[in-house]
């Protein structure tokens, strides 16, 4: 890699942009780095907003060409899907997300299922249904319940129904064709057969040819403590994963891992990014795919990142240029991290917004990072559900989570709302 300084684009507007961006800043290997949109808390913690005359991606480009932007690290998987990163290659940007076609994986759960039975990872058992009757006739070959039920395409996770019987599935089924509750379009379902054993996520930088695992993290994905409650975008996270056994990533690396990438390069498939696997790993400790996504997972990415000691910008040229075989194998604190969502009043449902945010006064050892944020009248203000997330390192979890809850203690706005249990053992949930 060339010495020289380069200006770097991160796309997106939450929490795990900000870490992105607090992280890319960090690298000898940046100039200047570029949020957009970013929040304003972004902005209040020194990042540049790329200003852009229209939200499509011919002005992205052309504010990108004015900036001397050379690196475009894509967050959220929308833009992925709608092919924001073959656009911007075909501009000569260097960029870290995967094409259109290959960000698929995360865009339809039916390309993905196939993707898995060419590959031949382990999955779920699935069948499909295009309609009301389709599904009909599924279920009438169904003898146990609970069954999973998967829309194919992007649902900002509402995506997933568990169904304990055949009238709660029934009913989802209702909500898609009858309400069109997920839009006009023809829409399918995956049904699937329900896993037991322990959520996973594996997560790796991808050239299509190499794959190199971040540090490993658990997320928090319910509202309340002990996993009770709606399910929301994360709570928090920690890494490492309390799940993690050397043992165990190896299996994932040669069943899971090892034949992605064969598949990648079967199908002559370009994939630069992050690849997400959601796994469910059986009582007799085999590795089964849940889900892939195409992007960096939120909220665990603010935990990891916590931990890189490593150049975050090399490796993440060395990601947009395929040549992560060459990437010095990254380095991570022995430390724990521990990162603590904090979210507006009625989230995940109708969060209120707008309320005033104070005691956010500089503090060592912690680091914020801002999601649903805003600025009125010069005062940072709620503009979302999970407002902000408070990440701290410690020579263990526990030490971690002191510092991670004494700062979000201080932080005030009005019926804040956070989880107590981030980083204890059981249940994570
Ligand atoms: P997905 O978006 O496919 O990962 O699904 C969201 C969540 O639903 C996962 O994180 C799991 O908690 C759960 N889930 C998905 N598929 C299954 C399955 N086949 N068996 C059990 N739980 C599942
Ligand atoms: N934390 C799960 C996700 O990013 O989808």
């Amino acid at each position: 890699m060339s010495a020289a300084r380069i200006n770097i684009l991160v796309l997106g507007s939450g929490a795990r942009e900000h870490a992105l961006a607090w992280k890319i800043a960090q690298s000898p290997r940046c100039e200047q780095v570029f949020l957009h949109p970013g929040n304003a808390g972004t902005m209040r913690a020194g990042f540049k907003k790329l200003e852009m005359d229209g939200e499509n991606v011919d002005e992205l480009i052309k504010s990108a060409e004015q900036k001397n932007i050379e690196l475009v690290v894509i967050g959220p998987e929308v833009l992925l899907a709608k092919g924001y990163a073959d656009r911007l290659r075909e501009a000569d940007l260097k960029v870290v997300g995967p094409n259109q076609y290959s960000a698929q994986l995360e865009s339809s759960k039916v390309f993905a299922k196939r993707f898995m039975a060419q590959a031949g990872v382990a999955t779920a058992t699935y069948q499909m249904a295009a309609s009301e009757s389709e599904l009909t006739s599924v279920l009438d070959l169904r003898r146990e319940y609970p069954v999973v039920l998967k829309l194919d395409g992007l649902a900002a996770g509402k995506g997933v129904v568990i169904a304990q019987s055949r009238e709660e599935a029934t009913a989802f089924a209702k909500r898609i064709w009858l309400e069109k509750e997920f839009g006009p379009l023809p829409q399918r379902l995956i049904v699937e057969d329900c896993l037991k054993g322990r959520e996973l996520s594996h997560i790796g930088l991808c050239d299509g040819r190499t794959f190199i695992p971040l540090a490993s993290a658990t997320d928090y994905k319910r509202i309340f403590d002990r996993g009770k409650g709606s399910n929301t975008g994360g709570m928090g996270a920690v890494s490492p994963s309390l799940a993690e056994s050397a043992e165990l990533m190896k299996v994932i690396s040669k069943e899971v891992v090892e034949k992605c990438l064969l598949q990648f390069q079967k199908q002559k498939i370009d994939y630069r990014g992050v690849l997400y696997i959601g796994l469910m790993i059986s009582p007799e400790g085999k590795p089964f795919v849940l889900e892939f996504n195409v992007r960096f997972g939120d909220p665990e990415t603010q935990a990891i990142l916590l931990r890189l000691e490593s150049d975050f910008v090399e490796m993440l040229e060395h990601t947009a240029q395929a040549t992560l075989t060459s990437c010095p194998k990254p380095r991570w604190t022995q430390d724990s991290s521990v990162y603590v969502v904090g979210a507006a009043e009625g989230y995940p449902e109708k969060p209120k917004v707008g309320d005033p945010i104070s005691d956010l006064a500089a503090d060592t050892g912690t680091q914020i990072f801002f999601a649903g944020v805003s600025e009125k009248n010069g005062e940072l203000v709620t503009s979302g559900g999970r407002v902000l997330g408070v990440g701290a390192l410690g020579n263990n979890i526990e030490q971690a989570r002191k510092r991670a809850y004494s700062r979000l203690d201080k932080i005030n706005w009005r019926a804040k709302q956070f989880r107590t249990d981030i980083g204890h053992l059981e249940p994570t949930g």
